[in-house]
């Protein structure tokens, strides 16, 4: 628990180059991290650019696999998942563009692109750690509450909940939110070596209650890190306030 979003940005950022840089990563041998988007996460990666620029850390040996995109936002679309990885942390680092996965939200076959996804993922050996947020109703990832906690990388009908939180994007237009996502599933997640979950503000408060407070259920998926053996919550002190 730390004091404010700033400070859980800085945390997470350093924890993040403490395993890059512990794992030695070289040509054969990649670190490989899973990364999430949102408003949460933007000060960790505004802190992980600046120790990149101060030479704290590389990403040339580094892959990258996102959590989720939405269905049917080109690239180029300014809310899309690839459009913020881009702006947000990709074009302030070393990464190899070839070394970094986002899904397709407009594959002609979304099926075989989230099996295709699957497949990447197992291909780099598995994810070392994966970087997550979680929505008010506690959803990480795209998992949205009924979510399956074994679930895979798949296509999910976003929440009515879900698409008045992220309307704020889209010129606080409901109507214009996607109605569908591509999500790595709970499973994929829980598949992670380590995962690290940051939750900052009031109104994530309940979430994070439901998350560690009580019992493990799928209305709630973030709950399902109570079974994972090395998870992480990273949070401010309003993300307590139900605690
Ligand atoms: C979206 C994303 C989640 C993210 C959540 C919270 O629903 N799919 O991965 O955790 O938003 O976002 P924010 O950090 O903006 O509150």
């Amino acid at each position: 628990i730390l004091d404010d979003a700033e400070q859980v940005g800085d945390w997470a950022a350093r924890l993040i180059i403490k395993k890059i840089n512990s794992f030695k990563p070289n040509p054969s041998k990649y670190f490989v991290l899973g990364l999430p988007t949102g408003g949460t996460p933007l000060k960790m990666y505004e802190a992980l650019i600046r120790y990149h620029k101060a030479g704290k850390v590389s990403f040339k040996y580094v892959k990258t696999f996102n959590m989720d995109e939405y269905v049917g936002l080109p690239f180029d679309h300014p809310e899309s998942y690839h459009h913020y990885m881009y702006e947000n942390f990709f074009k302030g680092i070393d990464i190899d563009p070839l070394n970094t996965h986002i899904l397709d939200g407009c594959a002609p076959d979304l099926e075989e692109e989230c099996r295709k996804f699957e497949q990447n993922i197992l291909d780099a050996g598995g994810i070392h750690l994966f970087v997550g947020g979680i929505g008010p109703d506690g959803h990480m990832a795209f998992n949205e509450p009924g979510s399956s906690l074994r679930s895979r990388t798949r296509v999910k009908s976003l929440a009515y909940d879900t698409i008045q939180a992220n309307a704020r994007f889209f010129n606080n237009d409901a109507s214009q939110v996607p109605k569908e996502a591509l999500t790595v599933g709970v499973g994929t997640i829980m598949d992670a070596k380590e995962v690290m979950i940051l939750v900052t503000g009031s109104a994530k408060a309940f979430a994070l209650h439901q998350a560690i407070e009580c019992g493990i259920n799928h209305m709630w998926t973030v709950s399902m890190l109570q079974e994972h053996a090395a998870a992480y919550i990273v949070c401010d002190a309003d993300a307590t306030l139900e605690l």
